[in-house]
């Protein structure tokens, strides 16, 4: 199997051997000479292992093992714990992941009925936790904070679904959210749920052109959205952004009928806010009239519950498209074990739920496990750099910036390199917390590749072994399977729950994106190498793989080397059109202000690319990047 994990390997039969490992912890962490950093291994905490849900590398493997040889037991076995209005029949689930054998599709759960938003809430609150907070809201200003209950939560969601019904909205119809992290963006992603309408969050940072694309390709009855949003000092108009936004749809033939707009007061009052009669409805006027009980539209699994959009290397953005009954069971099961959760922790996820962690990873995953979510409207620079340890703190009522309250660190997104990993696990985290570096993508729904953090030593860098169920494959450029230790393309041979089923009106360009390059597998579109000990460590998009005289170079791999030096904060590497050179040496080193990054912490490779090749007429679109002005320094420092 892809568990290269190797018996007679010393450290990790280390690890199966129970106590004696604390010692090896203390070594690595105090800086014992390692002989590469694929050797580096750091174990769990003292007590951490003891009292984690998965506890130790035979547990997993156990685990795992069933997950790939009985998925369909597996897998129906912890769908059991949510509630289902009709179960699903013999066949747990369908799948074709071969195009030579006809129409890619992928089926979980088929002719079940349930809801999401039933089981994040309802099924919580029958459970005796209505009283539990849900949601713990941080504003952008310091003491600007509210929570809500279980309770007051699917009160708030019944108004609005409520609401959505009488504007006719009925299960199937599209309804886009344009919406900052305030309470409201996961009260109306539920709202919508609950209805069986299919939500299509578009990140509050977009600019209007990509909304109207976004909301061209879905054609929603109704955008819900807020009047403006601050952002440390910055005031952003959203509702601007949408007028432009629908007149622009309009000109492609799309009309929206209705903009539920929710008036944020701390940042705009509605007086100044531009209005449509007839079109623009004020959150605040109508919702709250509406009865707080709701009747649940039971969904089939298999119908879809959001679309979100991730952008293309070419061409129009692609919709991820998402169903119901795998999703839920997939995000849920994989909260649970990557974060070891406990129902009396308060979990925090900084991602916006304008992307797919956001869904995942403070929306679904964790409500349905009953979890306290920290939602955090601001920026986490301001009003100075400390503030999301200000926050940890304060959650947790303990003296200013101790993080003793801290259990476990995550991180997604991009490759986490050995040395942000050692400041993160060592500064942050007091060498105490394990961190799970989840590797995943919007397409993938949630954790593929994770750290279970009780259940085996990390390796800084490397997101470690597959979460149960999936079966990763490394092939080389011809799509054959590499064994053992390996470097090459990441693809998946078999579905899992959460994996999405199609793009958006567009199963061709599904299949021939994902399917088509590796006959038999899903392909990720990453490279990545696997050690001798069966861990897997991502390189970066095969997209930026650097190529000299045939050698084939990972961008993180450089990154890494780079970022190894104490001077350099952070790298990010791209390739350039070249003569074919002996070497792989860098041409040029520009040291940089910052990067382009999007909000979300992804650097753009694309625009560096393109200011490196002079092309600088293709950026493209720049408007979701955290700093816009990190693109002029950079095009002014590599002017040559
Ligand atoms: O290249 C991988 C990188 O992010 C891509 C997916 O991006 P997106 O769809 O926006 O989803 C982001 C949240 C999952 C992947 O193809 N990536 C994601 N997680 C990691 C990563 N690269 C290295 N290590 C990770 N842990």
């Amino acid at each position: 199997q892809t568990m290269a994990t190797s018996s007679s390997d010393r450290r990790l039969r280390h690890v199966e051997s129970g106590p004696g490992r604390m010692q090896r912890l203390n070594a690595v962490v105090l800086g014992e000479s390692i002989a590469s950093e694929e050797d580096e291994l750091v174990f769990p905490s003292e007590g951490f292992s003891e009292q984690a849900l998965v506890s130790s590398h035979e547990q997993y493997l156990k685990m795992y093992k069933r997950s790939i040889e009985d998925p369909a037991g597996f897998w129906s076995e912890i769908a059991s714990e949510f509630y289902w209005k009709t179960k699903w029949g013999e066949e747990v689930f369908t799948e074709n992941l071969d195009v030579r054998k006809g129409k890619i599709t992928i089926e979980w759960f088929k002719g079940a009925t349930t809801n999401v938003c039933y089981n994040a809430l309802d099924r919580n609150i029958e459970a005796g936790n209505g009283g539990k907070i849900a949601i713990q809201w941080e504003g952008n200003e310091p003491g600007h904070d509210a929570q809500l209950t279980y309770s007051e939560l699917l009160e708030k969601v019944c108004q609005l679904s409520n609401y959505l019904k009488d504007i006719g909205i009925r299960k199937g119809d599209a309804v886009v959210i344009y919406m900052p992290m305030l309470m409201e963006l996961p009260i109306a992603m539920l709202a919508c749920a609950r209805i069986g309408a299919v939500h299509s969050v578009v990140f509050a940072g977009f600019s209007t052109e990509s909304l109207a694309q976004r909301i061209v390709d879905c054609k929603p009855k109704a955008v819900i959205t807020c009047n403006a949003v601050c952002r440390g000092t910055k005031v952003i108009q959203l509702k601007d952004i949408v007028d432009d936004a629908l007149v622009e749809s309009a000109k492609n033939g799309i009309l929206v009928g209705a903009c539920l707009t929710y008036e944020n007061s701390s940042a705009m009052m509605r007086e100044e806010t531009k209005w449509q009669d007839g079109r623009d409805i004020w959150w605040q006027d109508v919702v709250p009239k509406y009865s707080t009980t709701c009747e649940v539209e039971w969904m089939d699994a298999e119908d879809p519950l959001f679309l979100l959009y991730t952008s293309g290397s070419t061409g129009k953005p692609k919709g991820v498209l998402h169903t119901i009954g795998g999703y839920m069971i997939y995000t849920a099961t994989t909260f649970k074990y990557a974060f070891d959760y406990k129902p009396s922790d308060i979990y925090w996820c900084t991602a916006d739920c304008g992307w797919i962690t956001g869904h995942s990873y403070v929306t679904y995953g964790p409500l349905l496990n009953g979890a306290t979510v920290v939602v955090f409207e601001g920026a986490p620079t301001y009003p100075d750099y400390g503030r999301c340890w200000d926050i940890v703190d304060k959650f947790k009522y303990v003296t200013r910036y101790s993080r003793k309250s801290l259990r476990i660190l995550g991180s997604v997104g991009e490759p986490i390199n050995p040395s942000a990993w050692r400041w993160l696990f060592n500064v942050v985290g007091d060498s105490r917390c394990p961190i799970s570096d989840t590797w995943w993508q919007t397409e993938t729904g949630g954790f593929l590749i994770t750290p279970l953090p009780g259940a085996w030593p990390q390796k800084p860098g490397s997101a470690t072994f597959p979460f149960f169920g999936v079966q990763p494959a490394i092939v080389d450029e011809k799509g054959n399977e590499l064994e053992g230790e390996c470097s090459g393309y990441l693809s998946i041979k078999n579905s899992w729950p959460g994996a999405f089923r199609t793009l958006y009106g567009d199963h061709e360009r599904y299949e021939t994106t994902y399917f088509k390059p590796f006959s038999g597998y899903y392909f990720s579109g990453d490279g990545c190498r696997r050690d001798k000990d069966g861990y897997y460590w991502l390189t970066g998009r095969v997209d930026d793989v650097i190529n000299v005289s045939g050698h084939r170079i990972g961008t993180a791999e450089v990154e890494s080397a780079l970022v190894s030096h104490p001077q350099c904060a952070e790298a990010a590497v791209v390739g350039v059109e070249h003569e074919i050179g002996a070497f792989a040496a860098p041409d040029r080193i520009h040291w940089a202000p910052g990067l382009p990054k999007t909000r979300s912490g992804k650097i753009m490779r694309r625009i560096l690319r393109k200011i490196a090749s002079r092309q600088l007429d293709e950026l493209g679109d720049t408007s979701t990047l955290a700093d816009p002005s990190v693109v002029d320094q950079l095009i002014a420092l590599s002017d040559f």
